[in-house]
């Protein structure tokens, strides 16, 4: 089964899918939308392909998205995961991906969606937190969910302490459920 991965930014969660050797699928494709996000040299050390694109240089979403969907074709990607990908998935790559697009988001969602997740929590001041994975939507991390873990927040921790924290739960749970979904398929 060949997958994409797709992010922005530092790819821990593309590197710890890298590094879990009983992964279901092929990592064919990274899809990044940031030339300098340190993702990319992780893709590279891993020998994985890249498709890196400025969002600015298409006239619209639909047109970089209709490029993306070409090349997820032409790679016979079948799934996507998100890790950090900071832009809203579009009708494009819904209607082509429709059911098969997946997303990891540091919070118990529906409890503090968008961006800072874990800052907005350790903010608020509230007892737990986590890490969902869902089914991507329309929406900013509103698609079904698919699994939760919970993480406690002890009083005493710093915000740094619990963004380790909820990242090591990130790179059990990612790899660990995306196994699940495609053990699902056959
Ligand atoms: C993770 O916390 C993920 O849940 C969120 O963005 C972050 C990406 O981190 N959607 P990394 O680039 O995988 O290190």
């Amino acid at each position: 089964i060949k997958v994409a991965v797709f992010a922005s930014g530092t790819g821990s969660n593309f590197q710890a899918l890298m590094e879990t050797k009983s992964l279901a699928c092929d990592i064919v494709l990274l899809v990044c939308d940031k030339h300098d996000a340190p993702v990319i040299q992780k893709a590279k050390a891993n020998g994985v392909a890249t498709f890196i694109f400025d969002p600015k240089s298409y006239s619209s979403k639909q047109a970089y998205e209709q490029e993306i969907t070409d090349r997820l074709k032409a790679a016979s990607v079948s799934w996507v995961f998100l890790a950090g990908y900071m832009r809203i998935v579009g009708s494009e790559l819904l209607t082509a991906y429709r059911g098969k697009i997946v997303n990891i988001h540091p919070s118990l969602l529906p409890a503090f969606p968008g961006k800072d997740a874990i800052k907005q929590a350790f903010e608020a001041g509230v007892t737990k937190t986590g890490v969902t994975v869902h089914f991507v939507d329309e929406g900013i991390d509103t698609g079904p969910m698919i699994q939760q873990q919970e993480v406690y927040i002890d009083a005493a921790a710093t915000l740094e302490e619990l963004e380790e924290r909820i990242h090591q739960v990130e790179h059990q749970l990612y790899p660990q459920v995306i196994n699940q979904l495609l053990q699902n398929e056959g």
